[in-house]
């Protein structure tokens, strides 16, 4: 693969790469890895269509995150291949949680692999759309000459660097709209109704979803909780005569003990797949308060379907931003919303650091717990 092209005798250079001047006509290889996520598909879809219709770029697109290009499994990619996908959830490009850096790939590594097909594919860049993981593996193959720009995706909004990724906005509405229709079934029956959400490592979603939906607390895995403290809260909503609702991040647990809860084994980077903290919940509320609780796993829902107008809009200038930095040659970068604006971040600096909620944006959340 040309990913370490011969300088530019005119043009600027980032890093001793290519630059706009010595690129011309590009080839440029798209692939969505880790979990998927509404406004995958506006990305490509702004990625292409700027590439194309201003850059006059070719596109490949890779199957299913880092097996396509560790497999040379491609998808043709073009102006009409990306018509009518703006408002649609998944990607049409299919995701995995392949790690290519990880288990034995034979005589080759999995860097060898990717950059041979590449090369093959007559490949110049690669724009990689996924989270900590599949961004950690572009920071790693960038490092290794490859040339990659990041986009930012993750419902869970923990990614570093990026005020918000796209995902986020639209889980955070399904979330929203689920709590109001249990708000109606828990008053009726008077119960406590638990709901758990994803958020394995942040809680950005239960904060933002509990707030919203006006939850009698909100558990995130940043603040392990104490079920004591749960059950008073859950009992003083009931004296105001308003059922309450419990919002849990999967990924919270009890400052009581030091395992999380719920155990169904491992993803191919290692992560604990999560469930059960809502289920726990709500058992131990009905046990302590005597007060008829159930709960409610909304998994996966929160990543499926049409994402929000801001989701469309963030991710639609994350495409049009990231093809733009293919074009200056500024890879190893990762395109980051700061405020309003768009920015390009390291890869290495966005994949370092898992962005977490901070106290004292939990504290103001606590002042309606109860
Ligand atoms: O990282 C996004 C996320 O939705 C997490 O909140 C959740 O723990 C995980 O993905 C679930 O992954 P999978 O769909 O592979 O079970």
């Amino acid at each position: 693969m040309p990913t370490r092209a011969k300088p530019c005798p005119t043009g600027s250079e980032h890093g001793g790469r290519l630059t706009r001047a010595s690129v011309g006509r590009m080839r440029v290889g798209v692939l969505t890895g880790g979990g998927d996520c509404p406004g995958l598909n506006a990305v490509i879809r702004a990625v292409v269509r700027r590439g194309v219709q201003e850059y006059g770029y070719e596109f490949v697109g890779f199957r299913d995150g880092w097996r396509g290009p560790l497999e040379g499994d491609t998808v043709p990619l073009d102006v009409q291949a990306v018509r009518g996908i703006l408002p649609r959830g998944g990607t049409i490009l299919g995701t995995s949680r392949t790690n290519p850096l990880a288990g034995d790939r034979g005589s080759r590594s999995g860097v060898e692999r990717i950059k041979d097909n590449l090369a093959g594919l007559g490949l110049d860049a690669l724009v990689a759309i996924g989270g900590e993981d599949t961004l950690g593996v572009a920071a790693k193959l960038n490092d290794a000459g490859i040339n990659v720009v990041g986009v930012p995706k993750t419902i869970d909004n923990d990614l570093g660097a990026t005020d918000y990724t796209f995902g986020f906005d639209t889980a955070v509405n399904i979330a929203v709209e689920a709590i109001d229709r249990l708000h109606t079934t828990a008053q009726s029956h008077h119960r406590a109704l638990v709901c758990e959400v994803m958020g394995r490592h942040a809680g950005w979603i239960a904060l933002h979803a509990g707030m919203a939906g006006g939850a009698n607390v909100i558990l995130i895995p940043e603040q392990p909780f104490d079920i004591e403290k749960v059950c008073a809260y859950v009992q003083h909503r009931f004296q105001t005569r308003y059922a309450p609702i419990v919002v849990a991040a999967e990924g919270a647990y009890p400052a009581q003990e030091s395992a999380s809860v719920g155990d169904q084994g491992l993803d191919a980077f290692g992560h604990a797949r999560l469930s059960g903290v809502g289920q726990m919940l709500a058992e131990e509320i009905e046990k302590r308060t005597g007060i008829e609780s159930r709960s409610v796993v909304l998994g996966h829902i929160q990543r499926g379907g049409t994402p929000t107008a801001f989701d469309r809009v963030l991710a639609t200038r994350f495409g049009l931003h990231a093809i733009a930095a293919v074009r200056d040659g500024d890879f190893g970068k990762m395109v980051a919303l700061r405020g309003t604006e768009i920015i390009r971040v390291p890869l290495a600096e966005a994949t370092s650091e898992l962005k977490l909620v901070p106290v004292d944006r939990y504290a103001e959340a606590e002042v309606f717990f109860g």
